[in-house]
């Protein structure tokens, strides 16, 4: 169905693989346009409750994007190819369902632009995280300079941009860039212990959660609807209030049972 990626579908969790191992995964236009095919499955098949991203082979995340794309193109060319990149991260970062990146090796460039992306991360012991775009004279266009100035704060964001330093696992942990760090293989188990987790709670307000703390991070007011996070906090708060699963939750609460969530 996708030529650059593999899926399957294991207890509701969609595990996504992007599949050119021998690129070390880097993000070509035909990956954009399987990511953004993959994005629309995850919005609209009811069976897929979460999903984790990861890249196949032992060696690659993914190592950026893919170079080998750059040579013949102009202004333009490369404004239009940063828009359909944002895009795409943005139908990521905005699924009201929880997708989580696996980060199995080289995060680079674009690579780490499409783990920040994701809403958490996990990776293994010998990932590598870097925005090496400066040697190719080059900034990142994915979200990059963004996304890592969010999670990382500026001035580290500035440092690690600037020097296209490359950073290890445990380095990426202490930054709050990713949330563990696993051996590599018990990474896809990590991750789908914690979306098992996330599963068992209400899935509309899992999406609200979602929803919120990205209007905390993000001031485009496209993005934001013109809203503050607060308001949207309020809003929202009440939308639950009108969720079969908000009334069940609290019902279970009060007569000490396990809530059954039905995603209504
Ligand atoms: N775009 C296109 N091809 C890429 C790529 C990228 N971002 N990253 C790796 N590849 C390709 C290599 O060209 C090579 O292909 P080949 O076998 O046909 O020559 C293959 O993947 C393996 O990569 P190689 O460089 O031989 O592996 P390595 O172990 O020596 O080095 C890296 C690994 C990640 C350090 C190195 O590949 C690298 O620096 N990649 C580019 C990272 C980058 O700058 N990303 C940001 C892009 S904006």
């Amino acid at each position: 169905m996708y030529s650059t990626l593999l899926t399957s579908l294991e207890n509701n969790t969609l595990i996504v693989t992007i599949n050119r191992p021998d690129k070390l995964n880097a993000l070509n236009a035909q990956v954009f346009t399987d990511l953004d095919a993959v994005a629309d499955e995850i919005y609209a098949n009811p069976e897929i409750k979460s999903a984790i991203i990861t890249g196949a082979g032992a060696k690659a995340f993914v190592a950026g994007a893919d170079i080998s794309e750059f040579s013949s193109m102009n202004k333009e060319q490369a404004m239009a190819m940063a828009k359909r990149g944002q895009d795409v991260f943005f139908k990521i970062e905005n699924s009201r369902k929880p997708i989580i990146a696996a980060v199995n090796g080289f995060a680079l460039g674009g690579g780490c632009e499409l783990a920040m992306a994701c809403h958490f991360r996990v990776c293994s012991d010998n990932a590598k995280f870097g925005q090496p775009e400066v040697n190719l004279g080059l900034i990142p266009g994915y979200g990059g300079t963004q996304r890592l100035t969010q999670l990382i704060g500026k001035g580290k964001s500035m440092e690690f941009q600037m020097t296209a330093q490359t950073i290890d696992a445990a380095e990426a942990l202490r930054l709050n860039l990713v949330n563990y760090v696993t051996a590599p293989d018990k990474l896809l188990e990590t991750a789908k212990a914690l979306l098992q987790t996330i599963h068992t709670k209400a899935p509309v307000a899992i999406g609200k959660i979602i929803e919120c703390i990205n209007v905390a991070i993000v001031s485009d007011s496209a993005y934001t609807n013109g809203k503050s996070g607060y308001d949207r906090e309020i809003e929202c708060f009440g939308e639950c209030f009108e969720t079969k699963d908000m009334r069940e939750g609290a019902a279970a609460f009060m007569e000490k049972r396990k809530a059954n969530f039905i995603g209504e």
